[in-house]
């Protein structure tokens, strides 16, 4: 049995876990130790567990404090993208109806105000909606935004149609939390047909083989060193199963010259046209031919970018979380294995993956198979 640093509460680590569970950016557990609280373990079937609200408490609670607001309204580049879509179209919004899914602090609403909007309806089912509605009124605009506190799947707005919906749903691994099925949501009910338009409206998740030599000696080759003079060889294994499990490193800061070779992109999302079945499973094969003089490999990493366009083409904003670019909060994600695998210099890296959402819908199993030149294929699964 496992209890919190705290010995306040008994817990389950994440990746112990047979089963499906959730793990919740609002679960302080999850977030700091990777543990999920014990009495939230099932064994048992889906419908016990979609009946369970603590999925959704935990998530929105998380969403109440000023800790995640301030990490997404410090990412410079997140926000100026917003700013940069929302006014360089200001002619599409210009007394239009805006309707903003999960509005947190209200940012995107007032900035949609500001670009001319005749209402926006700000919604948000966390209790951040109160902040929201101090920061509409400071900045003049509680006039035209209107603050609605409820899930999106539950609210009634007081309009039939709206012209443009803008929301900031990216998660890491752009899919984690899911929270895109809720914009999907309000796009079937609300959005006008053929003229209604999304910011974000097109999303891609994008991959390459990486060598992440700095995590391996930082956290497994270390133990390799006396410290003090005291052999801690023995606890290398342990290492392992600790900072090279089946958890995908999230947020994790990979730099450009770590790629073993161009991403490739192995998912593309239209918000317009696509459904949650195309969100929740996705398979591809993709091939990888290195390009860099690393030796060895540690694994895979992922990131994305988004893609506003309005009416005027010529005007669209792209917000990419590429290792190249200034870092965002979400930097990249990591997908290691628990050694690392040689690589020579003519090999191809060729793999089938498979991505689908767990039974608590705002997680994901990801299953790699990789077959590096002509060598016996590895296997590795990784939850997020
Ligand atoms: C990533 S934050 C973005 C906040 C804000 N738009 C911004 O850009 O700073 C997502 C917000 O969506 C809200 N949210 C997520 N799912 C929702 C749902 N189904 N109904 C209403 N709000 C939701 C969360 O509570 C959270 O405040």
């Amino acid at each position: 049995m496992y209890y919190t640093p705290d010995k306040r509460e008994k817990v389950t680590p994440f990746d112990q876990l047979g089963i499906v569970v959730n793990s919740l950016p609002g679960d302080i557990y999850l977030r700091l130790y990777n543990y999920v609280p014990h009495e939230r373990v099932f064994t048992g079937d889906q419908k016990h567990m979609e009946e369970d609200p603590w999925e959704n408490d935990t998530y929105f609670a998380g969403y109440s404090y000023m800790q995640i607001h301030w990490e997404m309204l410090s990412d410079v580049r997140r926000c100026s993208a917003y700013a940069r879509a929302i006014y360089e179209n200001s002619i599409d919004f210009k007394d239009k109806l805006v309707l903003d899914v999960g509005c947190g602090t209200g940012i995107l609403s007032v900035f949609a105000a500001k670009a001319g909007a005749r209402k926006v309806y700000g919604v948000d089912a966390s209790d951040v909606v109160h902040k929201a509605e101090l920061v509409v009124k400071a900045n003049n605009c509680d006039n035209v935004v209107e603050i609605i506190h409820g899930k999106i799947e539950e609210i009634t707005l007081p309009v039939d149609k709206v012209d443009i919906i803008i929301s900031e749903w990216m998660g890491y691994f752009l899919i984690f939390e899911s929270m895109l099925e809720c914009v999907l949501f309000a796009r079937d009910k609300w959005l006008k047909k053929d003229t209604g338009l999304i910011f974000p409206y097109l999303a891609k998740l994008y991959m390459a083989p990486i060598n992440y030599d700095k995590f391996y000696r930082e956290r497994i080759l270390f133990w390799e060193k006396p410290v003090e003079g005291v052999d801690l060889t023995p606890l290398i294994n342990f290492a392992k199963d600790e900072f090279l499990n089946a958890r995908c490193l999230r947020s994790s800061e990979i730099q450009a010259d770590d790629l073993l070779c161009e991403g490739v992109h192995f998912k593309e999302i239209d918000l317009y046209t696509t459904t949650n079945d195309q969100i929740r499973t996705t398979r591809g094969i993709l091939t990888f031919k290195k390009t860099s003089n690393h030796k060895e490999f540690h694994g895979y990493g992922t990131w994305f970018e988004v893609i506003f366009q309005g009416s005027d083409k010529s005007r669209s904003v792209s917000l990419a979380t590429h290792p190249k670019e200034l870092k965002t909060h979400w930097r990249q994600d990591c997908w290691l294995f628990k050694d690392p695998v040689p690589i020579g210099d003519d090999e191809t890296i060729q793999i089938w993956l498979e991505v689908c959402q767990m039974k608590w819908k705002r997680h994901y199993n990801v299953n790699i198979i990789s077959k590096i030149g002509h060598r016996d294929p590895l296997s590795q699964s990784w939850s997020i």
